[in-house]
């Protein structure tokens, strides 16, 4: 399986981010958003980070940008790359669509970082070409693909995606379908106490994530990481983990609540823990 032409469904950071990264590898992609302007706005976006890393020697921005092709609806490709938002029904929705859509050895995936890969599977009578394609953001940055196989995935599909990962420049890590896979199981307890520390007065954010970045060698404390991620995702996959392990030790923390609930979402809204021009 080559995938000549992918279909990258929504164009936000995510999408946007897979779409350029997958027009990087030459492939065809048609890019779809539900939304308005938004696929115009996804492709704005590559082209600021097309000429980042053209100064340091990476392909011409338009070059790349040929191969991304906007459209105003699902269209068939050789795979589908889901990364609209975090919610079950929304992505179940576009699912059963791009089951309708596609050629039937097509292959789906979702790049969700915490629903389960089998409830998605459930919505198209391709099971066995579902699959999780989980990336990291900033996606032309982060070198990792989480793979993550559902009940019924295919070794054939689970093989090709990973092949794939690697032909985009990345590196596959497999994962079982369980909630919020390796990555969220691991990063979102740490992301969800540090604002509990925040909310106790334990310390400042800047203290906060500044223990972490030295203490600990990452490269943005857990606050930062947050807004980047947007504190509505973190909100949702807490849910995922809490509903799906049955443990209230996930519940999101009151003041990750807060700050969605006044539309303090991170970067992208301008605001989350730290304010943005
Ligand atoms: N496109 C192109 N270039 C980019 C870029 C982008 N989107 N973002 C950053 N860069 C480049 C910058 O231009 C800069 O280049 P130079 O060194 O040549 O100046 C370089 O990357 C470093 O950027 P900055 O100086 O702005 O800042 P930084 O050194 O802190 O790096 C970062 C930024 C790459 C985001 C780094 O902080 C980092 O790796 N942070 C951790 C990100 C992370 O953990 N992501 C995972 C989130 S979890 C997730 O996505 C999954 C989920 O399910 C929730």
């Amino acid at each position: 399986m080559d995938f000549e032409h992918v279909l990258v469904v929504g164009a936000g950071q995510m999408g946007g981010g897979i779409a350029q990264v997958v027009a990087g590898s030459g492939r065809r992609v048609s890019l779809y958003d539900a939304a308005p302007g938004a696929v115009e706005h996804g492709v704005e976006t590559m082209r600021r980070s097309l000429g980042r890393l053209a100064e340091k020697g990476g392909p011409d921005p338009e070059d790349v940008l040929s191969h991304v092709h906007p459209v105003d609806d699902l269209v068939p490709a050789d795979l589908m790359i889901e990364a609209v938002i975090e919610d079950s029904s929304v992505k179940e929705d576009v699912f059963r669509r791009a089951d309708e859509t596609l050629p039937p050895d097509a292959v789906l995936a979702s790049n969700t970082s915490s629903i389960p890969i089998s409830t998605l599977a459930a919505a198209t009578n391709r099971p066995d070409r579902v699959i999780g394609m989980h990336f990291f953001n900033p996606v032309p940055m982060m070198s990792l693909v989480e793979v993550v196989r559902g009940n019924e995935t295919s070794d054939e599909t689970a093989e090709a995606i990973t092949e794939l990962a690697r032909d985009l420049g990345k590196t596959p890590a497999v994962a079982n379908d369980f909630p919020g896979f390796v990555s969220n199981r691991i990063l979102m307890p740490f992301i969800n106490e540090a604002v509990w520390a925040l909310h106790e007065g334990v310390a400042e954010p800047e203290a906060i994530d500044t223990i972490a970045k030295l203490g600990f060698a990452h490269p943005m404390g857990p606050l930062a990481l947050a807004d980047l991620i947007g504190l509505d995702t973190c909100v949702a996959i807490m849910e995922v983990l809490r509903d799906g392990l049955g443990d209230e030790r996930y519940e999101p923390c009151p003041l990750l609540r807060e700050h969605v609930a006044a539309g303090r979402l991170g970067r992208k809204s301008g605001a989350g823990f730290y304010s943005y021009d």
